[in-house]
C-alpha cells in the first residue's frame, strides 16, 4: 500500500448507459434515465460500497443521432438534490457548463445542494463541446475551445468569490438582540472581469465544506491547466496505464507550478469494469452489449465527439479519413486521441467507430483480476481513484459486491466513511474564508513579533 493513501471511488449514474444500443438488452430498465427509483437504487448501492461520490454527466444539445440516454434524462442539480434526501454519506457531483450559465446562479445552486446534503456537493466543471448548444441559449455562436476555457477560469474565480460572501460565523440569529447577521462578516465581491460582472454577496451562507468540491472534465492542454490551477479533482479517460501515468504526472506537476501540493488535486480516470465469475463469463457480458451495436449507430456515436460530424459518406473499410481540424473545437482531447490512434494503428473507419462505440477496456475478468488492475493503477500513480461506469447490466452491483471487498481486504480502500462531507472523505482540506484569513493575518503577525 502506498503511504496510507486510500483509493477513492465514484459511480457515474447514467440511466440506460453511455452506449447507443444497451437499452435493448433484456436486463436494462428501458426508462432508467428518467427513473428516480433507478437513480436511488444506484446511489444507495454506491453508498453501500462506501463510494466517495455519485457523478452525473450532462450535455446541452441533442439531435436524432444522440445516444438514447442523452435524449431523455434528468438535469443534474435536480436529481442530486433528490438523491441527497435518500442517502446520507455519499458525495453528490453534478456537471454544469461554464459556457452557458451565470456564475451567480451556479454558485447559488451548488451552495444550496451543499447545505441540503450536509456538505456533500461537488461540481463537475465542463465547457460544453457541442456547437449546437448555442442554439438552445440564444447565442449567435458557440465560443471557441480556447475562449471557453478562458470563460471557465473567470467563472470559477467568481463562483469561489461568491462562496466566500459570508464568513462562517456571519449568521448570529440572536433573537434577544434582534441581530440576524454580523454586517462585518458579509462581503460583496464587486467582480468586474472580461466576461462577468457580479456584485454579490451570494444569498446563501457557506456550508460545512466551505466550498463545494470542484471537478474538472477536459483533458486538453487548456483543460489540464485549468484543473491544475483551480480544481480539487479531475475526471479523465485513458486506455493504457502508461497514458494514465503520464496524465497524472503532468497534472500534478502543473499544480505544483501553481504553488499547490500534488495531494491538493485528485485524478479520477473513468473505467467501465466488467466482472464475471470467470474471464469467459465477463467476455460474454461484453459481447451481449457489443452485439447490439450496428455500424450506423457506431458512426453516430463517433460523430458526436467531432461535433456530430457525418461519417456516413466515407468508405467503412478504408483508412480512417484525414479530418484536419474537425473535432478540435469540440471534444478536443478525445478527438486528438482518436485521430492519433487511428493513424498509429492504421485503423479503418469501421474499426475506429466500433472501438469507440463499444470499448472493451482492460478492466474485464474475474473480481481478482479487476481488483489487481485497480490496485496497480492506484499504486503506480496512474490514478488516485476511479469513476466507475456501468457498461453492462448490473455493472455497479458486481463491482460493489465482488471487487470492493477484495480492495478492502487488501487495505487500499475504506471499510467505513471517514467523514460526513465529500471533502472530508476525499481527504481535502476546507478552504478558509478569504476575509477571515485576511482579518486574522495581521494579528498573527503581531503575535509572532
Ligand atoms: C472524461 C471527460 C468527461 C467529460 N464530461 C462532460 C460532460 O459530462 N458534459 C459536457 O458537456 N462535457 C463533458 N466533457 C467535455 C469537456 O468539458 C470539454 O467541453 C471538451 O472535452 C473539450 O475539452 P478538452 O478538449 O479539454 O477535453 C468531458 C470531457 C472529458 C475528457
Amino acid at each position: 500500500m502506498a503511504n496510507g493513501r486510500k483509493l477513492k471511488l465514484g459511480a457515474i449514474i447514467h440511466g440506460v448507459g453511455g452506449n447507443m444500443a444497451a437499452w435493448r438488452h433484456p436486463d436494462i430498465q428501458a426508462d432508467a434515465s428518467v427513473s428516480f427509483e433507478f437513480y436511488t437504487k444506484q446511489a444507495r448501492k454506491a453508498e453501500e460500497g462506501k463510494f466517495d461520490l455519485v457523478f452525473i454527466a450532462d450535455g446541452l444539445f441533442i439531435n436524432e443521432k444522440s445516444i438514447p440516454h442523452f435524449l431523455n434524462r434528468f438535469e443534474p442539480i435536480t436529481i442530486l438534490s433528490a438523491l441527497g434526501a435518500v442517502t446520507s454519506k455519499i458525495g453528490l457531483v453534478g456537471t454544469l457548463s461554464t459556457s452557458y450559465s451565470e456564475p451567480f446562479t451556479v454558485a447559488r445552486q451548488f451552495a444550496s445542494l451543499d447545505h441540503i446534503s450536509g456538505g456533500r456537493a461537488g461540481w463537475n466543471v465542463v465547457t460544453s463541446p457541442l456547437e449546437g448548444s448555442a442554439l438552445n441559449y440564444g447565442k449567435k455562436e458557440h465560443p471557441s475551445h480556447d475562449l471557453r476555457y478562458k470563460i471557465a477560469e473567470e467563472f470559477l474565480e467568481v463562483a469561489r468569490g461568491l462562496w466566500d460572501s459570508w464568513e462562517d460565523d456571519a449568521f448570529v440569529r440572536d433573537k434577544a438582540s434582534g441581530v440576524f447577521f454580523d454586517p462585518d462578516k458579509m462581503h460583496r465581491l464587486d467582480h468586474k472581469g472580461q466576461f462577468f460582472s457580479v456584485q454579490g454577496p451570494l444569498n446563501i451562507a457557506r456550508s460545512k465544506q466551505g466550498h463545494p468540491i470542484v471537478f474538472q472534465a477536459g483533458s486538453s492542454d487548456s483543460g489540464r491547466t485549468l484543473a491544475a490551477k483551480t480544481a480539487d479533482a479531475v475526471f479523465t479517460g485513458h486506455e493504457s496505464i502508461e497514458d494514465a501515468k503520464r496524465f497524472y504526472q503532468d497534472v500534478k506537476t502543473r499544480a505544483a507550478a501553481f504553488g499547490r501540493s500534488a495531494d491538493d488535486i485528485l485524478i479520477f480516470p473513468g473505467i467501465g469494469p466488467i466482472v464475471g465469475r470467470t474471464q469467459e463469463e465477463a467476455e460474454r457480458k461484453y459481447e451481449e452489449i457489443a452485439n447490439l451495436m450496428t455500424i450506423e449507430n457506431a458512426l453516430n456515436y463517433l460523430g458526436r465527439f467531432f461535433d456530430h460530424f457525418d461519417f456516413s459518406p466515407f468508405p467503412l473499410d478504408k483508412p480512417f479519413p484525414d479530418l484536419g481540424d474537425i473535432g478540435s473545437n469540440s471534444f478536443r482531447s478525445t478527438t486528438d486521441k482518436i485521430k492519433q490512434t487511428a493513424k498509429e494503428q492504421r485503423l479503418t473507419l469501421r474499426q475506429v467507430a466500433l472501438q469507440t462505440a463499444t470499448p472493451k477496456g482492460q478492466f474485464i475478468g474475474t473480481p481478482e483480476k479487476v481488483a489487481d488492475l485497480v490496485q496497480q493503477w492506484f499504486e503506480e500513480k496512474a490514478a488516485d481513484g476511479f469513476i466507475i461506469h456501468s457498461s453492462v447490466p448490473g455493472g455497479l452491483d458486481d463491482f460493489v459486491e465482488l471487487v470492493v471487498p477484495i480492495l478492502q481486504k487488501r487495505g487500499i480502500y475504506r471499510e467505513e466513511y471517514e467523514s460526513d462531507t465529500l471533502r472530508g472523505n476525499l481527504g481535502l482540506s476546507k478552504p478558509e474564508n478569504r476575509y477571515t484569513l485576511a482579518r486574522r493575518t495581521p494579528q498573527d503577525f503581531v503575535k509572532s513579533c
